[in-house]
């Protein structure tokens, strides 16, 4: 395959496509409860700003207003076509692989960002751009999805995943394994208080994890098979055993690192 420059948000998984609500919906249904326990446990320091890094849909921005009434909240995305005009969160329609998005944000008492930097190819780069612009006694916290194909029980759906996951770390330049670095590289820049999560999703009756997985492979597949990856039909085994809710499996994991800057 030749390499891609296409990032993220480009063509596939634009605002506009149809259908992208609901599939980010999904997402935040599928790990909301553990962004929402994770950070629980972070105490912003008193009158610092909150910042959600490629918010999407603006659902965590949205928590965080409820969580730190009163706090500025600022949620930045490439597009804010999905964000609610009646939130109570500033939008940022900002490329945040641009250093000039940096130096405009500013300063927060928390930095927050999910389901981003593993899309990103400028992931290093976007990662110290948010540690910096923490404050002393602030927090960073940043989630992604990890994969564990070898807990898959399906071997179809195991093979279908493979076929998705080598068209994105291909095409866009997506990684399922960065989430397990950012811990030690918060301890490595000298954060304290560091701490990570690892929450398992899973394929069974309505769990929504399941449903984005099969979201994003139907939003996907076409593209995958023009791109020569895979075939018309190989998908469609691992969408009826995703959205059946007949069978259990492992779906994929979900890893949250935080820590506190000194
Ligand atoms: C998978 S979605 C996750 C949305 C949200 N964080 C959540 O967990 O529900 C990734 C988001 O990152 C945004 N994004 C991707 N690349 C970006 C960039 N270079 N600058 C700003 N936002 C970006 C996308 O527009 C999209 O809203």
């Amino acid at each position: 395959m030749s390499p891609s420059a296409e990032q993220y948000g480009d063509r596939m998984f634009t605002h506009v496509t149809q259908g992208e609500r609901a599939r980010l919906d999904a997402l935040a249904d599928a790990v909301s409860q553990y962004t929402h326990r994770d950070l629980r446990r972070l105490d912003v320091p008193a009158g610092e700003r909150l910042l959600d890094v490629g918010g999407g849909t603006g659902v965590v921005s949205q928590r965080m207003t409820e969580t730190h009434p009163g706090a500025e909240v600022v949620c930045v995305d490439r597009s804010v076509t999905l964000m609610s005009d009646r939130a109570g969160y500033a939008h940022v329609e900002a490329d945040v692989c641009d250093q000039a998005t940096w130096d405009r944000l500013g300063t927060f008492g928390l930095v927050h960002a999910r389901n981003l930097l593993m899309h990103l190819r400028r992931r290093d780069f976007v990662f110290d751009r948010m540690l910096e612009a923490v404050v002393p006694g602030g927090w960073l916290m940043v989630a992604d999805m990890v994969d564990a194909p070898e807990l898959r029980r399906s071997l179809r759906f195991r093979e279908t995943f493979a076929q998705l996951r080598e068209y994105m770390e291909a095409e866009l330049g997506t990684s399922m394994t960065c989430g397990m670095t950012y811990a030690q590289r918060m301890q490595d820049a000298g954060m304290t208080d560091v701490g990570v999560s690892y929450d398992a999703l899973t394929v069974g009756p309505d769990k929504p994890g399941a449903a984005f997985m099969a979201r994003t492979l139907r939003h996907l597949w076409p593209d995958i098979v023009s791109k020569g990856y895979a075939k018309p039909g190989d998908a469609d085994e691992a969408i009826a055993y995703l959205e059946g809710g007949r069978h259990w499996d492992s779906a994929i994991a979900f890893v949250t690192a935080w820590g506190r800057k000194v």
